[in-house]
């Protein structure tokens, strides 16, 4: 491998960023160049494009439109839930952008202010990032999943003046309205914006403006119509361009900070050298706005890149059915499409025969990328021999923004290993480390790490927290980003991904904490103590399952069916339906070590049917023992 341009390019990358990223930064328009490329100064905290100054809205839409592409479309909005499609050029989204970022200017956002945007797929969510872009706000997005106590802690730590919604989601089963779990958000913390503002939708219009508030709520038609076009505003590459809160394993979020210059950068970089996609291609992710893949591959990158994007306002099956996604790629020819795996395997639950893709012409695809969860080798043979395209799993994390490891398309595309996201990706010094620290031997499983400096367009700190940033990701091992997946690096140097080694759960590609679950059943009156642990599941890949230890004095026996729905119920309404927590048992006592901590790991292995690893350290065999045949469902 060593003559190939893969290797030649990661092995500059490592020795000479500066001269890799340098050149990499060329592909952005600044208002003023880098002074430096990587700034080494203040180590753990490495900053990219020092002295750069840049507007990540004008790279995403003026400078095409200047450039000629004003009439091609930049969105495709497709809305199967509501039956509507939308195309917005570049020049469309660009005058719609000026106008919500004027709107914005308008209600007293200035550079640095958040704005938290609580919306559904639609295409007024993407305005409404590109504005704050445009005027050097900060965004942070909330997946719309997400229950009333979520959305305040993030409302709390973000302090914005401005909250974004809509009136309402749609869910293929239901209609979520929006704007009372705003209010109950807005009731829970206790900092509140200045105004909020409503986009209106006809599935479900909300009350504006009608109650004593004590921010002002105003409707989205209303503002724009009145309001001024707003030009760029020139921020440095160091300033924030957005905040987006990920689950830790306790129940408080971190806001992954993300910046304007190394984001720019790397993104545009991520477009060419590893999903193949340039200016005027169709582009495909089907996820949501609210997670880091939307951020990153719905938004940001095909925008700064050129392409078109595909918003695609459905699910996987049932709107109408499983062959919605190969309907998309025809309807607009895209060319290449990311997902999770999770949707594959919903695929192929429904059209295991593959017969809806066969009903559709998908002649423009070229190929298809999975992550968010592990690719399992069964998914990816069923995806790769029906669809017939490579199909190229990647590994990052909300905290990285782009791809750690992949098969890079565009710079060489290299043979796949059914189980690996193929190879480090230029930029990131991935090492497997042992309990110690060192690097273990090819093909030994340890902590997957990454020798520091992360690459542009990582996260350089959490928002407000740098002490925390330092505990959880740099102090495990000196010198290293801690990822908290497991893994091994094998003889050709590709990389396995096992899963995580903290207590952060993946269902269906979301990630979500075991603290805030538990937080949420520790608040149930009959409940003395709990644990929650991500058990395998052949459709979500993981999903959580509570064991609960009632209150002395609480019959289990009488109330266990309604404590159980009580549980249920409480964790959709703190945490939010996608937690999608099913199973509570309730149970004797839960296995600890001598110094009290719950063994959730060993508990996740019995009931995934592996060995378990059981510490020295347990306190009472027993209790394990007692709740083993629980776990295996024996009982
Ligand atoms: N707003 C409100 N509720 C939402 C929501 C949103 N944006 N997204 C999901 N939910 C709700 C769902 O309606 C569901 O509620 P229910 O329990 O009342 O049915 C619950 O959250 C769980 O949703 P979901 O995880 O979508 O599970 P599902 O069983 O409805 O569907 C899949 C399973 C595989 C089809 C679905 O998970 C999917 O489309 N996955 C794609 C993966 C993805 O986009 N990952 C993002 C990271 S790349
Ligand atoms: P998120 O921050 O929500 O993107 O979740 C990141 C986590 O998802 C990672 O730490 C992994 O545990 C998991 N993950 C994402 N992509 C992959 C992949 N391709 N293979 C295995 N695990 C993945």
């Amino acid at each position: 491998m060593s003559e190939s341009a893969y290797a030649e390019a990661y092995q500059r990358s490592t020795e000479d960023p500066d001269a890799f990223w340098g050149e990499a930064a060329t592909a952005v328009e600044w208002t003023t160049p880098p002074e430096r490329v990587l700034d080494d100064s203040r180590p753990p905290f490495y900053r990219w494009f020092t002295g750069g100054r840049l507007n990540t809205c004008h790279n995403a839409l003026d400078r095409h439109v200047a450039s000629g592409r004003g009439e091609q479309p930049a969105v495709f909005y497709d809305s199967p839930v509501t039956g509507t499609r939308r195309t917005l050029t570049y020049a469309g989204l660009l005058d719609e952008v000026r106008r919500f970022a004027g709107a914005l200017s308008s209600l007293g956002v200035e550079k640095g202010d958040r704005v938290v945007i609580y919306m559904p797929m639609v295409p007024e969510a993407v305005v409404a990032m590109l504005a704050c872009a445009r005027i050097g706000a900060v965004h942070s997005v909330v997946f719309g999943g997400f229950a009333p106590a979520e959305l305040a802690v993030r409302i709390e730590d973000a302090r914005p003046v401005v909250v974004v919604t809509a009136s309402c989601g749609i869910e293929p089963a239901r209609v979520v309205e929006y704007k009372p779990l705003l209010d109950g958000a807005l009731d829970r913390s206790s900092h509140k914006p200045e105004t909020v503002v409503v986009l209106q939708r006809e599935q479900a219009r909300a009350a504006v403006g009608q109650r004593d508030t004590d921010w002002e709520e105003l409707d989205w038609a209303e503002l724009v119509a009145d309001a001024e076009p707003a030009d760029c505003v020139d921020v440095e590459a160091t300033d924030p361009l957005y905040i987006l809160y990920t689950s830790g394993t306790t129940g408080r979020p971190k806001g992954i900070v993300r910046d304007n210059g190394g984001h720019a950068v790397a993104l545009r970089w991520s477009m060419a050298n590893i999903f193949d996609i340039g200016p005027g291609d169709v582009w495909f992710t089907a996820s949501d706005v609210g997670w880091v893949v939307g951020h990153s591959y719905i938004v940001y990158a095909p925008l700064l890149t050129g392409a078109t994007t595909v918003l695609y306002e459905g699910k996987p099956v049932g709107t109408p059915d499983a062959g919605a996604f190969w309907r998309v790629i025809e309807d607009y020819g895209a060319k290449a499409m990311f997902t999770a795996p999770t949707a594959y395997r919903a695929i192929r639950r429904e059209d295991p025969e593959g017969d809806l893709i066969r009903a559709h012409d998908l002649s423009s695809l070229r190929a298809v990328f999975l992550a968010g969860e592990r690719l399992d080798p069964d998914t990816y043979a069923w995806a790769a021999q029906r669809l017939g395209v490579p199909v190229i799993d990647n590994w990052w994390q909300t905290e990285t923004g782009w791809p750690i490891a992949a098969n890079l398309r565009g710079l060489e595309p290299m043979p796949v290993k059914p189980g690996s996201p193929s190879v480090p990706v230029p930029g990131y010094a991935v090492e497997v480390l042992d309990e110690q620290g060192s690097p273990v031997p090819a093909g030994t499983e340890g902590a997957i790490c990454i020798r520091l400096p992360l690459p542009p367009g990582t996260l350089p700190t959490l928002w407000g927290d740098d002490e925390r940033y330092v505990a959880s990701y740099l102090s495990a091992f000196e010198g290293y980003y801690l990822s908290g997946d497991g893994g091994l690096l094998d003889d050709d140097g590709y990389l396995f991904v096992m899963g995580r080694t903290d207590d952060v759960l993946n269902v269906a590609g979301h990630r979500l904490s075991t603290g805030s679950i538990e937080a949420a059943l520790a608040g149930h009156e009959a409940v003395a103590e709990c644990a929650v642990i991500g058990v395998a599941d052949e459709l979500k890949g993981q999903v959580p399952r509570a064991l609960v230890v009632v209150k002395s004095g609480v019959d289990a026996q009488a109330d266990g069916e309604r404590i159980r729905a009580e549980l249920v119920q409480r964790v959709r309404e703190e945490v939010g339906p996608v937690a999608a927590l099913k199973e509570v048992d309730i149970v004797p006592g839960l296995p600890k070590t001598r110094s009290g901590k719950i063994l959730r790991r060993t508990m996740r292995e019995i009931a995934d049917g592996r060995t378990p690893a059981v510490p020295s350290t347990i306190e009472d065999p027993a209790v394990l023992e007692a709740l083993a045949p629980v776990l295996r469902h024996e009982a």
